[in-house]
């Protein structure tokens, strides 16, 4: 059995995790409340946070575990896609962590890991677990795509934005309601008392498997411009309608070209995964596609769908097995997909 220990520090969230092989242990997240007043992440406050969170939730994670240090059989960090400050906290702790236990230092792609969360097995807990192909809808903050997942480290982006990610719409669409950041969860509630079909906004006209949001942003700011001339409280008397109708229109847009993808390549096994596919409208569209078109869904828990630990953990044990091992000499990238 191998005891591994993660490390995330790409965005805002330090996240500490030990798994034993798959199976999780500990995974501890420290949120940065420090960039709600402003609206979005800030980068040089993310890395402070980071910087003064890393040895208490490293700490935390190997406690809740159960796990000594000296007990630990590699450190898996993210090495990028991020914001190169904050990756540098947590890439230089693990370098130097694995260097003082004398244990292997595995790098790992946040974007993977997203998508290898589906792998992750709770303790006594009979979990499905995709088989290779399937497709994944990777969708976070800064990234949407549909992957082809041909097995753990053979991964195809087949489609992607051509502009903002879904993360920004939901998270765009709050700041023009003037809701707190981060958004996406904020227009998920309030969606839930809302009715989707009471606005309606223009579709995106892009080729292939690609993903535009831009224009959505767009049209919701004319709209809601207009409105707001006539009624100055449009907004807080509609904010239900509002979310319920922007969610159901990012859900659409999502949802088509997925669908034409698993069609198109004859993949029938579809997961979902990022911070996006904790949304409850994105959530109940896999399943009524997998009523509909027979899907076999792969939908993570809400504790794997953002920013964590786990997932760099669990990505690590994969690339532990086949000793796919990184020097010291290895630095962060801020872009870099699959
Ligand atoms: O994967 P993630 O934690 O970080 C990145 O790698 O970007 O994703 C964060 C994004 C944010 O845009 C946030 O608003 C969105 O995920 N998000 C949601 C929900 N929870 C988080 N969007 C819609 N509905 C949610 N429930
Ligand atoms: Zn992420």
């Amino acid at each position: 059995m191998a005891l591994i220990l993660g490390i995330e520090s790409s965005c805002d969230d330090t996240s500490a995790a030990v798994i034993a092989d798959t199976t999780i242990l500990s995974n501890v997240i420290a949120n940065q409340l420090v960039h709600q007043k402003f609206g979005g992440v800030v980068p040089e406050l993310a890395s402070r946070a980071h910087q003064q969170n890393i040895i208490p939730v490293i700490h935390e994670a190997l406690e809740l575990a159960g796990v000594r240090k000296q007990n630990l059989d590699a450190i898996a960090f993210t090495r990028g896609p991020g914001l190169m400050g904050s990756l540098l906290v947590g890439s230089s702790f693990a370098k130097a962590f694995a260097l003082g236990l004398n244990i292997p230092l595995i790098e790992v792609n946040h974007m993977q890991a997203h998508i290898l969360a589906h792998f992750i097995l709770k303790k006594g807990v009979l979990e499905r677990v995709p088989r290779f192909p399937f497709l994944c809808l990777t969708v976070s903050g800064g990234h949407t795509q549909i992957v082809l997942v041909k097995d753990y480290f053979d991964m195809e982006v087949v489609g992607k934005t051509i502009d903002d990610a879904a993360g920004e719409a939901f998270d765009k669409a709050a700041k023009i309601m003037s809701l707190p950041y981060p958004g996406g969860p904020v227009i998920d509630k309030l969606a839930a008392a809302g009715n989707p079909a009471a606005f309606h906004f223009p579709k995106p006209q892009v080729g292939g498997f690609d993903y535009s949001f831009s224009g959505l942003k767009t049209s919701f700011l004319y709209f809601l411009r207009d409105q707001l001339k006539a009624n100055p409280d449009f907004i807080e008397e509609n904010k239900c309608d509002l979310s319920a109708s922007i969610q159901a229109s990012i859900v659409r847009i999502l949802m088509k070209k997925l669908k034409l993808a698993s069609k198109e390549f004859g993949i029938y096994q579809v997961a979902i995964a990022g911070g996006v596919s904790a949304n409850s409208g994105l959530r109940k569209a896999m399943q009524d596609a997998s009523i509909e078109l027979g899907w076999e869904t792969f939908i993570p828990p809400f504790e794997f769908t953002t920013d964590n630990a786990a997932m760099i953990a669990v990505t690590g044990y994969f690339k532990f097995i086949k000793n796919q091992f990184t020097d010291q000499r290895s630095a962060p990238y801020a872009r870099g997909g699959i």
